[in-house]
């Protein structure tokens, strides 16, 4: 009998062996159960997920990949998330996206899988489940659009959307021309063409070494896609037989140079929670101060929407991934290993140079010295909170102001536009309640909008604190990710209006300027305390029971850490 895992299912002449192939057999041939890697291709294809609509004609090249490498492709839809369709908010879902196909691939005949997603959630919660389920994994990430314009003007997808929408509210834009722009900014198939989440996680996927390099970042419609795709199909195949395991291959090396090239590309704040949950699926020991730590000396090379000024097809006309990660070559670890086998910085070195400096800059040329994400602490945020500089003003980085605090999302949208609301520009906007079990789903509120009177006093950033998330393609000085979150007792929930909150990024800290004694003798707000979710049942319960908290990845506490690949009954 093969040694390979779908042998349990296939070899033997026995009734249990018969069902098992009998049913599979549409058109396959026999040889197909000889022992040949069965390569699943999770694929998250779906008219819900407009960004990876395109997903099943990249399967179709990984499965032409697998055939040629001598194994069986079988196309595993598996749930997909629609970062601008789902409502409340997509990462509501990815821990059972992540849990639904750990199971399917544990559950099925399987020996490898290749990991096709692109939205937001949908790389992530795919490394979570191989990562849990251990099975020999590569990402195919689905690649950036192509970049639209709006009268001879590239559009930055979803960061022009913010912009846009923030110059109608100030009135130097008026409603029909805001509306004309909406066809002109998704130019092709493919996810956001910024350096947002979804951008963001398919470079890291390569980063961590999940993806035949030289991957991410292709634009979904270019023809090289599908080669690699072809290609990433027999790779699954050749990893199957040389039993590379993603225990094997990933390690606290491998999230080292994740962070790396987060900071040097200038990447989401999302990917904080989304590499911190992966890695707990791994096993290994990743902290929020490894965000701070191994990016402080890390310089900003990338200039991408939506802090700076060019787009993904610019980022890959300019070099790509690559020549981001030779300028940094120094601060990777040489040992992280990628699908291949092989270290990550072996794959950099034929690479040429960078074609573009205005997109992509050199070591000797930062648009900032040191660029990771800053984690923060102080009496608001015991357990964290972060803060991109890369997308903040840096007059603000530190800064003393008056708390305007809002228990909800719909307390905000009810009172920020409110005339008589007491607010100025050296205000600070508080919102709480919108961390992972508060909300919940801990959705993409940070970046709260600014009042309506102060934009048109030409006001375009406050400091704002909340316990959620922020979009990756907006900008702003936003602490986010607050940690406890108010719907945990965190004390967020006991900030009031009109207290003094201080920021000071350079020695990072959050505080509220208020004697601790007088912090803990007051009562959490009620009106937040009305305001927090109490599911009664269904997936919202399960969640907002288990969830854990940003500062560790918002993942389900029991989800946390690996299965394995093993079935523990049969059933026939
Ligand atoms: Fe899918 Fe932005 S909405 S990547």
């Amino acid at each position: 009998m093969s040694d390979l895992r779908s042998a349990q299912w296939y070899s033997g002449n026995d009734r249990n062996a018969y069902i098992h192939r009998a049913w599979m057999r549409r058109g396959l041939p026999g040889h197909a159960f000889d022992g040949r890697p069965q390569i699943a291709i999770a694929n998250t294809a779906s008219d819900l997920t407009p960004c990876n609509s395109h997903l099943d004609e990249v399967a179709e090249s990984v499965k032409q990949g697998v055939w040629e490498a001598g194994g069986v492709p079988l196309n595993l839809p598996v749930v997909s998330l629609g970062e601008t369709q789902l409502r409340p908010t997509a990462m509501l879902w990815r821990n059972m996206a992540a849990m639904a196909t750990e199971e399917m691939l544990r559950g099925n005949p399987v020996d490898g899988v290749v990991l096709l997603g692109g939205c937001d959630k949908t790389i992530p919660a795919l490394l979570m489940a191989a990562a849990s389920v251990d099975l020999p994994a590569v990402v195919v990430p689905g690649g950036p659009m192509l970049s639209g314009t709006f009268r001879g003007v590239p559009l930055g997808c979803g960061t022009d959307v913010w912009r846009l929408s923030e110059e109608v509210r100030a009135g130097e834009l008026s409603e029909r021309d805001f509306l004309e722009s909406e066809s002109c900014m998704i130019r092709s198939r493919g996810h956001c063409n910024t350096m947002g989440t979804a951008s963001t996680m398919g470079l890291l996927a390569e980063a961590l070494g999940t993806t035949l390099p030289g991957t991410a970042g292709l634009p979904a419609p270019d023809s090289r896609l599908l080669a690699r795709a072809h290609e990433t199909g027999g790779l699954a195949v050749e990893m199957v037989r040389e039993g590379r395991r993603p225990s094997d291959l990933f390690s606290a090396g491998s999230f080292h140079n994740a962070i790396v090239a987060l900071a040097a590309l200038g990447g989401s704040t999302n990917a904080v929670v989304h590499l911190l949950a992966i890695a707990g699926r791994l096993g290994v020991p990743l902290t929020l101060d490894d965000f701070d730590r191994i990016g402080a000396e890390v310089p900003l090379l990338v200039d991408l929407q939506p802090a700076g000024r060019f787009l993904m097809e610019d980022f890959h006309r300019a070099g790509g991934l690559h020549a981001v990660l030779r300028q940094v070559q120094d601060l990777l670890d040489p040992a992280a290993l990628t699908v291949t086998g092989r270290p990550l910085v072996d794959h950099l070195g034929g690479h040429p140079g960078i074609w573009d400096p205005e997109v992509i800059r050199t070591r000797e040329a930062p648009l900032q010295a040191a660029a990771g994400i800053a984690v923060l602490r102080g009496n608001l945020a015991p357990d964290g909170a972060i803060i991109k500089p890369a997308a903040a003003s840096p007059h603000l980085m530190r800064h003393r102001g008056r708390a305007v605090v809002f228990d909800s999302i719909e307390d905000l949208h009810a009172r920020l536009d409110d005339p008589d609301l007491d607010v100025d520009a050296d205000s600070v906007l508080v919102l709480r309640g919108c961390g992972p079990k508060g909300y919940p789903g801990m959705p993409e509120v940070s970046n709260m909008p600014l009042p309506e009177k102060l934009l048109k006093q030409g006001v375009r950033d406050m400091v704002r604190v909340c316990d959620g998330r922020m979009s990756g393609t907006a900008y702003g000085t936003v602490v986010l990710h607050v940690a406890p979150e108010a719907a945990a007792g965190g004390p967020l929930d006991r900030v009031r209006t009109g207290d003094p909150i201080v920021l000071d990024v350079e020695n990072r800290r959050i505080d509220v300027d208020i004697p601790q004694e007088e912090l803990d003798r007051r009562e959490p707000s009620k009106a937040l305390l009305d305001g927090v979710a109490r599911p009664h049942r269904g997936w919202e319960r399960l969640y907002v029971d288990t969830v854990m908290g940003a500062d560790t990845g918002a993942d389900l506490d029991f989800l946390v850490g690996s299965s394995g690949d093993q079935v523990a009954r049969e059933s026939h």
